[in-house]
């Protein structure tokens, strides 16, 4: 039911639409981009997003990145963002967005993927930790969010065993 596929241009309204309605204070330190920003930039081609569709409407979403571009960091490669439209959570995107995420960052040659979670956003660590992802530091209390001091938690998945 769920299919994941590499993004296109013509997938920007809906992916706008999902970080609207997912972007909080719980899963993203930064504001909510102003109405109108665009999804696809610089940083996020669609070459780089992985989109998920549910019985063909699009769900979800997971952006690849080389947060360091250094020849001597390219075997690191990043999600830099996740997220799947409310009304479809729970039905096994998020966790097809990883299993994605992590073969394309095979497919490109990276030895190991790494992410960085807030440290309440307990949905988030759970599928991380369920696909492999392991704690590999927290920067204690890095962001104020809502008046409260939030951990930033980095995981990664080694790539190079199964
Ligand atoms: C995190 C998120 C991407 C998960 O997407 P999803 O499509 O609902 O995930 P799945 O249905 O594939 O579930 C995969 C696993 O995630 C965890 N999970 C998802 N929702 C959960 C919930 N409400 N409570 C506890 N665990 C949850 C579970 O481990 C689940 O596995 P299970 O179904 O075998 O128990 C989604 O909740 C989301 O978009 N959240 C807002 C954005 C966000 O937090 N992005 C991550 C930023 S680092």
């Amino acid at each position: 039911m769920v299919e994941v596929r590499f993004a296109r241009l013509e997938d920007e309204a809906a992916l706008r639409k999902i970080d609207t309605l997912t972007w909080t204070a719980d899963v993203s330190p930064a504001p909510t981009p102003p109405g109108g920003a665009p999804f696809f930039g610089d940083r996020s081609r669609p070459a780089d997003v992985l989109v998920a569709e549910i019985d063909g409407v699009v769900a979800g979403y997971a952006v690849l990145s080389q947060d360091i571009p250094l020849a001597s960091h390219a075997h690191v490669l990043e999600v830099r963002g996740l997220a799947v439209d409310p009304a479809y959570q729970r039905h096994g995107a998020g966790r097809r967005l990883m299993e994605a995420s992590v073969a394309e960052a095979r497919r490109r040659g990276a030895r190991k993927l790494s992410l960085r979670v807030l440290g309440p956003n307990a949905k988030a660590r759970q599928l991380y930790e369920s696909c492999g992802f392991v704690v590999e530091g927290i920067l204690r209390g890095e962001f104020l969010l809502d008046g409260q001091y939030v951990d930033d938690v980095l995981m990664a998945r080694n790539l190079t065993t199964d």
